[in-house]
């Protein structure tokens, strides 16, 4: 089930009680790496059956080992864009119902004084504006990362983008949609709000360090 949000209308939120669960067990400081990573991938990829509701289809002959019959297929390639370095802890979980996805990466990490985000690295596929792009993160705080993702693809063509993370702060919807109001953001919960330095509160601390066992 999804939610909307009357005052973050760029926005979806799932409710589905798997993602709940899972989400519980990933924000307790207690769950290690390994588990954290595994949990990550099964929301994302929980996430994707319902994002992917709206793609196009194509009808297509086969045959059946029976008979022909008009069958129908994805229709447009689907790029999944991760911001690095966490948005690859949600790649697997993806690309496991999408297996056949194109993957580009956009290096950017958020300046920890500034809060801004500062480009490092980015290789997308040939022809990456065509289809679907998924972009992956999964936590937009002040949301300065994902905007500037968002306008890096767009200064490529890509103009059917859809962004996708776990955790989401109110200011970063806010953002996201003042610059990008065309994009429809999806989380796994919307959270309460920042803290001083930035940390999305309740969260569940800094993914890419939970992920990657860096600190
Ligand atoms: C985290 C997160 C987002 C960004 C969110 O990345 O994965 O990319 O911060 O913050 P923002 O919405 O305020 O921009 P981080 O900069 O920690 O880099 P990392 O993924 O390499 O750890
Ligand atoms: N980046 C993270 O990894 N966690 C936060 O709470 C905010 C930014």
């Amino acid at each position: 089930m999804i939610v909307r949000h009357d005052d973050h209308p760029n926005l979806l939120e799932f409710r589905h009680p798997l993602i709940r669960d899972k989400l519980t067990r990933a924000r307790d400081e207690a769950t290690p790496s390994g588990e954290f990573r595994r949990l990550i991938n099964e929301i994302a990829g929980l996430m994707t059956f319902e994002i992917c509701a709206d793609l196009p289809l194509a009808e297509v002959e086969i045959n059946t080992p029976l008979e022909a019959m008009v069958g129908a297929r994805l229709e447009g390639p689907v790029t999944l864009v991760p911001i690095l370095r966490a948005g690859l802890g949600m790649t697997d979980g993806i690309l496991q119902l999408l297996p056949e996805a194109r993957v580009g990466h956009i290096g950017l990490y958020r300046d920890e004084v500034a809060l801004e985000p500062v480009p490092y690295y980015c290789k997308l596929p040939e022809r990456s504006s065509e289809g679907t792009v998924l972009v992956v993160d999964p936590m937009v705080a002040t949301g300065g990362s994902a905007a500037h993702a968002l306008t890096m693809l767009k200064q490529q063509g890509c103009d059917n983008v859809k962004l996708v993370c776990i955790v989401a702060a109110p200011a970063g919807v806010a953002t996201l949609l003042e610059h990008h109001p065309d994009v429809p953001v999806f989380c796994a919960t919307l959270d309460r709000e920042l803290d001083d330095k930035g940390y999305i509160l309740p969260g569940l601390g800094d993914a890419g360090d939970r992920l990657f066992g860096t600190t």
